[in-house]
C-alpha cells in the first residue's frame, strides 16, 4: 500500500503543531474545491442567519465551521474558539491547544467570485475555554490564513518569519513558496471604505486627505487605493506588495472599535505582517501587546509597511488643535 501523500511537508512547521496545521489544510482544500464550482454546487452566498453579534451569515459561513470543528476534532485542539459561534466549543477534552478561527472570511464575497479566506491563530489551552483565548496577542503559537483566490494559498507564521505556500491543484499539497515573506515598504497603496469618511475621527481624515491629495498635498507623491471588501485579500497584497490597510474606529453605532474581531482576525494578522517586518497597531498601539476582554471584541486595526503605519500614529499622537487645523485646511472629499 502507497503511503497517502502530505498535504504539506513537515519541514518548517514545529512538530507539536504539525497535525493541526495539516487538518487546517486538508479541510481547507475541500473547502477551496466547493468555492471554486460556485453556482454548479451547492447555493453558498444566501444569508441563513445572524450570529451572536448580529452579523449576516451566508450559507458558506456556517458549512466552514462545521467542516473544520469536524476535521479538528480528532487533532490536539481542545477549545474553538469560532467566530460563527458565540461560545468556545471542547472539542477533544485531552487536546492541549485552543484554536481561535474564522471560518469564512469577507462573506461579502462569496458570490462575486472575489478572494475569501479562512483566518486561524493557535495558542496553548489553559484549563478554562475563555482564558485560553482572552489573553495577550503575543502569546500565539501560530498565526495564518488561507486565501481561497485565483490561487489556493497558505501564509502562516509560528513567530520566526512569515512562511507562504502555495496549493498545488493536482498533487493536492501545499508547497512552500517563499520562506521568508517581507512587507516591501515602497508601495503607495492604501486600503480603506472611503465610504465612511464622514464618520472618522480627525486623525484617519487627515492621514487619507494628504495621502488622496498626492503631489499637491504634503506628502509631495501620489498614492492608489484598493479596497477589495475580504480582510485576507487586503492583508495578501500588503504581504506581496506593501501598502497600509485601516479599518479605524468611527461613529457609527457599533463601530466605537472599527469592525474587525481581535481574536479571530485583527491578532493573526498582526502576528504575520510583524513577522513579516511591517506593523499592526490601532492606529497608536501595537495589536501584539493587546489583552483581549472578550472572546468577540472589536478593535480598529491599521497594518501595513513599517513606514505608513508609524506615521498614522504621528497623527493620533498631534494634539486636537494641531489636527483638526490641519483638517481645517485639507478636506478633500468635502465640496
Ligand atoms: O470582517 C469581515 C470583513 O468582510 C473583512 O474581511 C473586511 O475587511 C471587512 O469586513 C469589510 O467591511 P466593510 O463591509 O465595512 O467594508
Amino acid at each position: 500500500m502507497t503511503a497517502k501523500n502530505p498535504v504539506i511537508s513537515s519541514d518548517k512547521i514545529p512538530e507539536a503543531l504539525y497535525p493541526v496545521i495539516e487538518s487546517l489544510c486538508s479541510v481547507s482544500i475541500d473547502i477551496a474545491k466547493i468555492i471554486a464550482r460556485g453556482p454548479l454546487g451547492q447555493s453558498l452566498g444566501h444569508e441563513v442567519g445572524e450570529n451572536s453579534d448580529g452579523d449576516g451569515q451566508k450559507a458558506l459561513d456556517v458549512l466552514t465551521d462545521e467542516m473544520f470543528a469536524e476535521g479538528l476534532r480528532t487533532q490536539d485542539v481542545r477549545w474553538y474558539a469560532s467566530e460563527e459561534q458565540e461560545e468556545v466549543v471542547e472539542l477533544n477534552p485531552k487536546g492541549s491547544l485552543a484554536l481561535a478561527i474564522d471560518p469564512l472570511d469577507g462573506s461579502s464575497n462569496i458570490d462575486v467570485n472575489v478572494s475569501i479566506g479562512t483566518i486561524f491563530s493557535i495558542y496553548d489551552a489553559k484549563p478554562e475555554a475563555n482564558e485560553s483565548f482572552l489573553r495577550i496577542a503575543n502569546e500565539q503559537l501560530a498565526g495564518g490564513y488561507v486565501i481561497y483566490g485565483p490561487q489556493v494559498g497558505l501564509v502562516v507564521t509560528f513567530g520566526a518569519g512569515t512562511l507562504q505556500y502555495v496549493l498545488d491543484p493536482d498533487a493536492g499539497e501545499f508547497i512552500l513558496v517563499n520562506d521568508a515573506l517581507t512587507i516591501p515598504d515602497n508601495s503607495n497603496e492604501f486600503a480603506i471604505n472611503a465610504s465612511n469618511y464622514r464618520h472618522w475621527r480627525k486623525p484617519v481624515r487627515a492621514f487619507i486627505d494628504d495621502c488622496v491629495a498626492g503631489t499637491d498635498g504634503p506628502r509631495e507623491e501620489n498614492f492608489n487605493m484598493r479596497w477589495v471588501g475580504s480582510l485576507v485579500a487586503e492583508a495578501h497584497r500588503i504581504l506581496t506588495r506593501g501598502g497600509i490597510f485601516l479599518y479605524p474606529s468611527d461613529a457609527r453605532p457599533g463601530y466605537e472599535d472599527g469592525r474587525l474581531r481581535m481574536t479571530y482576525e485583527c491578532a493573526p494578522i498582526a502576528f504575520l505582517i510583524e513577522q513579516a517586518g511591517g506593523k499592526a497597531t490601532d492606529g497608536s498601539d501595537p495589536i501584539m501587546k493587546h489583552s483581549v476582554s472578550k472572546l468577540h471584541a472589536r478593535t480598529p486595526l491599521i497594518f501595513g509597511s513599517a513606514d505608513k503605519v508609524d506615521r498614522v500614529a504621528t497623527y493620533h499622537d498631534l494634539p486636537e488643535q494641531e489636527v483638526s487645523a490641519l483638517f481645517g485646511k485639507r478636506g478633500l472629499f468635502r465640496t
